[in-house]
């Protein structure tokens, strides 16, 4: 009797429990991706043994805290730039009476709007190409002249009520947005040529970085963005990245020149600029690609924070000025954290917006690096986290990532803060997040090159070889396997001590290599006793 009236209260018991487990694996399968490290070792080489280190524990989760909300916007945005029918415009996006009751104003007439439209010539020359005034009334939008950066500001009589700074990518003309898309060459003048004549295909190099996040903060912080490269894209997590250098400087111009700071200071040290240091994106412009470059954070801008900067604008595109812009509005740098109501974050990311629809008919080197938030805050990347999703995303739905090898990237760890005085912060410090993204199609186009990108995901591995792979990715013919099996012979050949410290990571990278033979100073390297 007894048993007869339980067992309903029994089965509905263990469905609720079973159902409550269901919704549990549902609602934390995006959220709880946090791998234990099952391995003992992040790299285990004959040259190299690192450590593993855990992703979380409790020694480590008091560290995790809420993000600082310090980065918001004092101000809302009044305007946003729109592309219609090929031309870019003002639009007001504010309710207009929010406004009148904002700034205790009765009548929208009584407020005066400008803007002012800018070329930029170099980091500190900008060209002022006209003032245009205007009145916010109806239909609230207003087609600007063809520019690259401009100003608005809004005024009721002398008193400043409102500023902001746009940078304008202007589209591809209409008849090739109407076409097909597919990837040509860009040649002087209109006319396009297909691809050259070796017949391999053309592939675009895209770099995204992120400041300061070690690869297991990166889990940490920015679980959905880790969720996405490694469940919708074709990648290599990288284990063994270590630093070379102390901060961004020395480890980003590794990767872009394949020298490291000291061999780079005579291409500025007569000139006082930096036009001269032999940047791969050079290489890439003269192979017939555009090129483009910005970074969100002025403060800590890699060729100007303690260095002389460019002379002239090195890319084709270029966001720097735009922020000089935003500096005048602001006062000093140090406070620039917004523009209008934008963060700078998202200033950078409507920058790589407005380029894709260059990039989906033009092969591109781009070079973008986020910094603010994240260079100071260990816990800032859960902030972002959305955003880069939502990027790649974008990246995916518009078909670029189909033709780009993507890094994306980190430079070094945390540098300050509570977490980086304890023992394994210290050793963040050094290992830094890297995804290599490549379009699936080359796995089977090169299937010996991908399987030696994958091979390298335990491998002591620096910015030094990123340089050297992208060198391959000008000329895709060397990822060919016959070409692959006579480089890496003559690699595997050579004596362990004259291992280059910059292997391309389309070569197997040879297991004896140590820090020593990687420029990684003894200070940074995590292989143990090497
Ligand atoms: C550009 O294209 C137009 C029409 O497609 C052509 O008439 C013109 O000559 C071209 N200009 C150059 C510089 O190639
Ligand atoms: C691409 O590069 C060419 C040649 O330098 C330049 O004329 C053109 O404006 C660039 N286009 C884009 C969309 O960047
Ligand atoms: C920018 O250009 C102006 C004039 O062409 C020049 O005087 C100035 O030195 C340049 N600035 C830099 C940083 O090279
Ligand atoms: C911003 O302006 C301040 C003060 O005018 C100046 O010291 C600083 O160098 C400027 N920063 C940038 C990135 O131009
Ligand atoms: C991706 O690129 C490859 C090689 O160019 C092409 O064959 C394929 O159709 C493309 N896939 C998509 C979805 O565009
Ligand atoms: C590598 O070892 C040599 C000889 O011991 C030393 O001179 C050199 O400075 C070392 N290089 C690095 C990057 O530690």
């Amino acid at each position: 009797m007894l048993w007869l009236t339980e067992a309903p209260f029994r089965i509905i018991g263990l469905c609720v429990i079973l159902s409550g487990l269901a919704l549990y694996a549902y609602v934390c399968k995006d959220t709880d991706i946090r791998p234990k490290i099952d391995n003992e070792f992040f790299v285990n080489n004959e040259g190299c043994k690192m450590i593993s280190l855990d992703v979380t524990s409790p020694a480590i989760e008091k560290y995790i805290k809420k993000p600082p909300v310090e980065y918001k916007c004092i101000d809302v945005t009044w305007f946003e730039t729109k592309l219609i029918k090929g031309s870019w415009y003002l639009m007001l996006v504010r309710d207009i009476n929010e406004i009148l009751i904002d700034r205790h104003l009765d009548k929208q007439t009584k407020i005066q709007c400008r803007y002012d439209r800018f070329d930029g010539k170099n980091d500190t020359r900008l060209e002022h190409q006209g003032t245009d005034t205007f009145n916010l009334v109806p239909p609230y939008r207003w087609k600007v002249r063809a520019t690259v950066y401009l100003r608005v500001s809004c005024f009721h009589l002398k008193k400043l009520l409102h500023e902001d700074v746009h940078f304008f990518i202007q589209p591809p003309p209409q008849e090739l947005l109407e076409q097909p898309v597919s990837l040509k060459k860009w040649v002087q003048g209109n006319k396009t040529k297909t691809a050259e004549s070796t017949s391999e295909p053309l592939i675009s190099v895209m770099i995204l970085g992120l400041d300061s996040v070690s690869h297991l903060n990166f889990l940490r912080q920015m679980p959905r963005t880790a969720n996405y490269l490694r469940h919708q894209m074709s990648h290599v997590e990288f284990w063994g990245y270590n630093k070379v250098g102390l901060n961004t400087f020395p480890n980003l111009i590794a990767m872009l020149t394949g020298k490291s700071e000291e061999e780079n200071e005579k291409y500025w040290k007569k000139t006082q600029r930096m036009d001269n240091c032999p940047l791969i994106w050079k290489d890439f412009k003269r192979a017939g690609y555009n090129t483009s470059f910005g970074e969100d954070y002025p403060g800590a801008s890699l060729f100007n924070y303690l260095k002389p900067g460019f002379g002239s604008i090195p890319t084709d595109h270029y966001l720097r000025p735009a922020q000089k812009l935003m500096n005048i509005t602001t006062g000093t740098y140090k406070l620039t954290t917004c523009s209008g109501g934008r963060l700078l974050t998202d200033i950078l990311l409507e920058m790589v917006e407005n380029l894709l629809p260059h990039m989906q008919r033009y092969p591109f080197f781009s070079f973008y690096w986020w910094s603010q938030g994240i260079h100071d805050h260990f816990n800032f990347g859960s902030v972002i986290d959305q955003r880069f999703v939502r990027l790649l995303r974008r990246l995916d739905d518009t078909g670029i990532t189909n033709h780009t090898f993507i890094f994306f990237m980190s430079d070094h760890g945390s540098r300050w803060g509570p977490f980086r005085r304890t023992f394994q912060g210290m050793l963040e410090d050094n290992q830094p997040m890297l995804f290599i993204l490549y379009p699936k199609w080359m796995k089977e186009r090169y299937p010996l090159a991908i399987r030696n990108l994958e091979s390298n995901s335990h491998s002591l591995i620096t910015t030094y070889d990123m340089h050297e792979t992208m060198r391959d990715l000008l000329h895709l013919d060397s990822l060919q396997e016959n070409r692959l099996k006579e480089k890496s012979r003559l690699l595997w050949k050579l004596p362990g001590p004259e291992t280059p410290r910059g292997v391309s990571l389309f070569l197997p990278v040879p297991s004896w290599r140590t820090c020593n033979t990687s420029n990684i100073p003894v200070a940074y390297c995590l292989c143990q006793g090497k």
